[in-house]
């Protein structure tokens, strides 16, 4: 029997009439989500017979807002399979919280995703990993103190019980290894590392960053960990691709700002959008 709680009510109903509102716009069925992060947007430009929707016309969301961030959802093909691209993630650090910043990933779930593939730009903290790397994400650490289901009761979704009672694995390991492989054979030097999310919205100080080392932290960011753990809620396979685009804070004797960020990922975005059509080509759709 499924329990859910007021909270999630209130989240199903407003999920429902984000759904109804895009199907009334059009006929879409996407197998893969992709989110882009901070100056990865552009991946979206490669996406065939675009069908563009902008976040702020769907119920109950917000525009993006953060520079590099464009807050809407592509539908269409890439990779030759059919994806959604949501263009502009939500951040804890613009005020919203969590369950606001997993509403995307409901949603495509809701218009079929089974398979999501995140991307985002991080700070280095693993000495070897300089702007420019990228990085699979095998595991993440949650430094936020939050949690987009908090307030969830124990509910059965899709035959799993959530939240989880016992550790699981977010990333999906067959479909990393196989990825890892394939960057491999095109001559895309990768990395694997852990994640470590924060909140913001300031960058870390350098004490933080020392501290996030010994706990085993590779890279830091503000993003990632709020959808990859819904879509693990929610039965989807997840990959997680990580952009360095910067040393950590006190690592380097450059202070750090968004503009680096941003520059970083344009230097990468060739690698970076070959990798991800790749991805996309072997994601572990169900019955594909
Ligand atoms: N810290 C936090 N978030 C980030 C960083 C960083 O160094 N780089 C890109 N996003």
């Amino acid at each position: 029997m499924t329990s859910y709680n007021v909270i999630d009510n209130l989240a199903r109903q407003a999920i429902s009439d984000a759904l109804k509102y895009v199907r009334s716009q059009a006929n879409v069925s996407p197998d893969i989500a992709l989110i882009l992060g901070s100056g990865l947007g552009a991946l979206a430009d490669r996406v065939d017979d675009p069908i563009i929707m902008e976040a702020a016309e769907i119920p109950h969301l917000p525009s993006a807002t953060v520079s590099g961030h464009k807050g809407r959802f592509v539908f269409g093909r890439l990779g030759g399979r059919s994806v959604v691209v949501i263009q502009g993630r939500l951040h804890m650090y613009e005020g919203h919280d969590p369950s606001k910043v997993v509403f995307p990933v409901r949603l495509v779930r809701a218009l079929g995703a089974s398979c999501l593939f995140v991307t985002n730009a991080s700070g280095g903290i693993n000495s070897q990993f300089e702007p420019g790397t990228l990085m699979w994400i095998t595991d993440h650490i949650n430094q936020t103190g939050v949690h987009p289901l908090l307030g969830d009761q124990i509910s059965t979704m899709r035959g799993l019980e959530w939240p989880a009672r016992e550790s699981i694995e977010y990333y999906d390991q067959e479909w990393t290894r196989n990825a890892e492989k394939l960057a491999d054979k095109m001559g895309i030097a990768t990395k694997r590392g852990i994640y470590l999310w924060t909140r913001g919205p300031s960058y870390e100080t350098k004490a933080e960053i020392r501290a996030f080392r010994v706990m085993g932290a590779d890279a830091v960011g503000m993003s990632t960990v709020p959808e990859v753990i819904q879509a693990r809620k929610e039965n989807m396979k997840v990959i997680g691709l990580s952009t360095i685009t910067n040393f950590a804070a006190g690592l380097s004797d450059n202070p750090l700002n968004h503009d680096e960020v941003i520059e970083t990922g344009q230097a990468v975005r060739e690698a970076l959008e070959k990798l991800a059509i790749a991805v996309i080509r072997i994601a572990p759709i169900p019955d594909a």
